[in-house]
């Protein structure tokens, strides 16, 4: 089955949903906590280790509903089956969706072209598996029989964020091998890391899905070339292991068949962490950390899968994410952790949602008259508190903010938690309720201060409050944002799984690049052409 086609605009629920939103606009949050004392409760979902509370939105019950039945009409439930089950949904590119197969248990039947994916899967998981264990153990060793210490992982998008996101988020759980990652063209960034490296004891862990892409290319060359001017040939065999789909592009580079491996064009370079992608991850946090935060996605794939709408948290948390987007016209979203160990999540999350759902263009071809994807950003508390709250808190524009906590910390120093637990709920209750006039007038302000001391609140949070940062929760946690991904994009009408907007830049790219060889710049704007100039008078 494909993917229904439905303009969200034309269903009855969006219709009303608008009529609505007329009604409700300037609702209170405060004063829709005060008119139902059984809201908070209502509007939160205990899951696991999950505890997602939605009652601090400018929803009410009669939002909630229309949102659902939004959900109904765009057939979301139909979508989501031929998601799971490979059916080619991703059809500007022909391919299945299937990052959730990689997750799913041995004895699962999810079939790409009539064959059942699983043993092979699995096989791939068994060789990242053995591979680790002689890394982390010291039994495989470099070419002058020392024991590897560093890791690079040499990739870019999804072959970098989210194994970098992740090596980062458990760090906790890591090993004694120092991981790195190389991901940008600019050269620095491949010489600061060289710096720090011996050659003797480093794994270079080449990701690229397609094999093709400049940045990994470039940054694997230079580390292949400076590893030999330290060591042979044949040694780069026991130095250098790929992930890609595109093994004959990898022997052309010169790794060994045996370190190839391999990964599957049904797996989108944003969802492909839980691949052979997540090398580096299983090689710095050990396989079984690997393992259980995959067995978390698959606990939060289960409930996506089998959950009521108006109880399944990426259900919700999409529906309210369109709320604001298409009905109050917000910008954008904030995601702000209260762990230091989530430091790169916003910007793991802003791939995976922008690349996915920043499309103008329907599933019939059409261009859309409606807003979709949502900008992403956000930094962890409380340093964000001391960055850029003030905006959110007093500025002029609508930012919707999730709040991600974890209630025990992980070296479980009482006295930082509870600081770090008391910004974590007081900030989504000023945001809430804000300080009106009289309570700035009680506190004793000097009358010209009044207005600016005021804070309006009704500002929208939800918040993500989970028992404790482990593998397992971080999985359910990426998990509920990529399939909050998938039901914007079903509900928007567009097509998730293809990034044909990132191809002009690198095209443009190399001719230019071409050119500088040529030394003729030819066919650009004037703005272009002057900076070029400028660039080959500073550099010739
Ligand atoms: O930015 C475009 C993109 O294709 C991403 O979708 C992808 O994650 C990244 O480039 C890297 O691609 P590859 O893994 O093929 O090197």
């Amino acid at each position: 089955m494909a993917l229904p086609k439905i303009n969200p605009t034309t269903t009855e629920a969006w219709k009303n949903l608008e009529k609505h939103y007329k009604k409700v606009q300037d609702v209170e949050m405060k004063n829709l906590f005060a008119q139902d004392e059984k809201r908070a409760d209502k509007f939160t979902i205990s899951w696991e280790d999950f505890y997602v509370d939605f009652s601090k939105n400018r929803i009410t019950d009669e939002t909630f509903k229309l949102l659902l039945k939004l959900a109904d009409e765009v057939q979301l439930k139909e979508a989501m089956q031929a998601y799971f089950s490979g059916e080619v949904i991703n059809e500007t590119e022909k391919r299945e969706v299937l990052h959730t197969a990689l997750r799913a248990p041995k004895d699962a039947n999810i079939k790409v072209d009539g064959v059942n994916v699983m043993p092979e899967i699995f096989s791939v998981k068994q060789k990242i598996k053995d591979f680790s264990e002689t890394i982390i153990s010291g039994n495989k060793k470099g070419y002058t029989n020392k024991a590897f210490t560093d890791i690079v992982n040499i990739g870019i998008g999804g072959s970098d964020l989210g194994p970098a996101m992740v090596v980062d988020a458990l760090q906790f759980y890591k090993n004694h091998l120092t991981t790195h990652f190389v991901s940008n063209v600019d050269g620095d960034h491949v010489n600061e890391v060289i710096k720090t490296l011996n050659p003797e004891t480093t794994l270079f862990v080449i990701v690229s899905k397609t094999f093709t892409t400049q940045e990994t290319l470039s940054n694997a060359t230079t580390l292949k070339d400076w590893f030999l001017k330290s060591a042979k040939q044949e040694d780069i065999a026991k130095h250098f292991v790929a992930v890609s789909t595109n093994i004959e592009k990898v022997k052309g580079f010169g790794v060994d068949e045996n370190n190839i491996f391999p990964m599957w064009n049904w797996v989108g370079g944003r969802f492909s962490l839980w691949s052979a992608v997540g090398l580096t991850i299983s090689l710095s946090v050990g396989n079984e950390n690997f393992e259980k935060l995959l067995l978390g996605a698959n606990k939060m794939d289960t409930h996506f899968k089998n959950e009521d709408f108006k109880t399944n948290i990426p259900v919700v948390l999409a529906l309210i994410s369109i709320w604001y987007n298409n009905f109050f016209n917000a910008e954008s979203e904030a995601v702000i952790p209260y762990s230091q160990y989530l430091n790169q999540f916003a910007t793991y999350l802003q791939q995976g949602i922008m690349e996915s759902n920043g499309k103008s263009v329907d599933r019939n071809g059409d261009v859309v008259d409606y807003q979709t994807g949502t900008i992403i950003w956000g930094e962890p508390g409380t340093n964000s508190q001391h960055a850029f709250f003030q905006l959110i808190h007093q500025g002029t524009k609508l930012i919707p903010a999730d709040f991600i906590g974890f209630a025990k910390s992980l070296y479980g120093n009482k006295d930082h938690q509870d600081k770090l637990m008391s910004n974590f709920f007081a900030q989504t209750e000023a945001l809430l309720n804000g300080k009106d006039k009289s309570e700035v007038i009680a506190e004793g302000t000097e009358k010209t201060l009044i207005p600016f001391k005021v804070f309006p609140g009704n500002k929208p949070t939800n918040t993500i409050f989970i028992d404790k940062l482990t593998p397992g929760s971080l999985g359910k946690l990426i998990a509920m944002y990529e399939h909050k991904i998938f039901v914007q994009g079903i509900i928007w009408n567009i097509f998730s799984y293809d990034q044909f907007g990132v191809e002009l830049g690198k095209q443009l790219a190399g001719k230019i690049l071409k050119e500088f060889k040529n030394d003729d710049f030819a066919n650009h704007d004037a703005s272009t052409l002057n900076l070029l100039n400028h660039y080959k008078k500073l550099t010739n």
